[in-house]
């Protein structure tokens, strides 16, 4: 890691071939009624610079893997397994005095409902350069950058909405000041946990051009999260499909699209596919994910699963590779990995 941030080499220093490597994650959380599997052995990779995309319904560990890369979980989960590896440390493993320096500065988030983060009684000029202030810079020196920050994210008055409180915003441009407040202290890697979701249609579009304006401006990863698999087909790169705490399918965008293995990835584009025909969006793939206290032995996916086989009821797939950029775990793709 450059720069001053981590200084010292801890025990917690490790290589990683890129800037992010999440690598068989499994976040536990302990509840009176069992133990809550919410992320279980999850494994992703982000690039420099590359915009990938984490999609799947709701309840399928998205937010919590999310959390987990700022050590932001709630209270009773643990790090059951594996590791996160992120500029040259594992983030599992750092104080948390260390995870204040890296949250922000290197890694920073954008949640669905700015009004749960933002100081409802302070003006969002200073709540943006709060995190600025506590690193010293001067407040005359950050109500500048504010400022930019502001018009970087294509607020068309600045200094009146530094001087403004959060309620007196619209939806939309609460996010841009969450975006603004995220990207101030120039992170290596935006997450973006459903940006959109709770924004009107119109807005959502916006707010989904301006991440990816910004992440070409600003040369940073981005790390977005959503339920909507149009919205990480217009943005990312690459997409992971996640399900039930697993991952069940990796692809760039194109051959996920053209050529998805995995029957809940074939299930989730048929869903988008039918979500402009008249009644609305159809949900192809019956039943819902199951529960991650007792999730069934092997394949997750088998309680939904048109082509279910005895092997999928005993034992978890393996990863299979299809090609450079697509792997899947899936039984009925073993073969054809092992072949090629
Ligand atoms: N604080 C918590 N305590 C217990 N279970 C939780 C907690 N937060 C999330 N979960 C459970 O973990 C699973 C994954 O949740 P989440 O990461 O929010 O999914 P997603 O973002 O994909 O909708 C869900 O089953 C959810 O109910
Ligand atoms: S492993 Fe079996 S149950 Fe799971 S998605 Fe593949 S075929 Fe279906
Ligand atoms: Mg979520």
């Amino acid at each position: 890691m450059t720069g001053t941030l981590l200084e010292s080499e801890t025990e917690a220093t490790v290589k990683a071939r890129d800037l992010l490597e999440v690598d068989r994650l499994a976040v536990h959380i302990d509840t009176y009624r069992g133990t809550v599997k919410a992320v279980d052995g999850v494994s992703f990779r982000i690039g420099e610079k590359e915009s990938v995309g984490i999609v799947g319904e709701s309840g399928s560990g998205k937010s919590m893997t999310a959390l987990s890369l700022l050590r932001f979980t709630p209270p009773g989960a643990r790090f059951a397994e594996g590791r996160i590896l992120f500029e040259g440390h594992d983030l599992v493993r750092l104080s948390q005095e260390q995870m204040r320096s890296v949250r922000g500065n290197r890694i920073s988030m954008v949640f669905q409902d700015p009004m749960t983060f933002l100081n409802p009684l302070m003006k969002v000029g200073d709540q943006i350069a709060e995190g600025l202030v506590k690193q010293g810079v001067g407040r005359r020196q950050a109500r500048e950058k504010v400022i930019e920050a502001l018009r970087q994210v294509r607020m068309a008055s600045p200094e009146d909405v530094a001087d403004q409180y959060p309620h007196q915003l619209s939806g939309g441009m609460r996010q841009r000041a969450l975006i603004a407040m995220a990207i101030i202290r120039s992170p290596a890697l935006l997450v973006a946990d459903e940006p959109t979701t709770a924004l009107d249609v119109t807005v959502q579009a916006q707010i989904i051009n301006l991440l990816r304006e910004i992440k070409e401006e600003h040369g940073l990863s981005l790390l977005l999260i959503t339920h909507d698999l149009g919205i990480v087909a217009h943005v990312c790169d690459r997409i992971y499909v996640m399900y039930a705490g697993r991952i069940m399918e990796e692809a760039d965008v194109f051959s996920l699209f053209r050529d998805g293995k995995h029957p809940y990835t074939r299930g989730l584009i048929a869903s988008v596919a039918y979500e402009d025909q008249p009644g609305g969006a159809v949900s192809f793939i019956e039943g819902s994910v199951p529960s991650p206290i007792n999730p069934p032995a092997g394949c997750r996916f088998q309680t939904r699963c048109p082509h279910v086989m005895p092997v999928c009821r005993e034992k978890q797939p393996p990863r299979t590779r299809i090609s450079d950029t697509q792997a899947v775990y899936c039984w009925l793709y073993e073969e054809e990995g092992r072949d090629g």
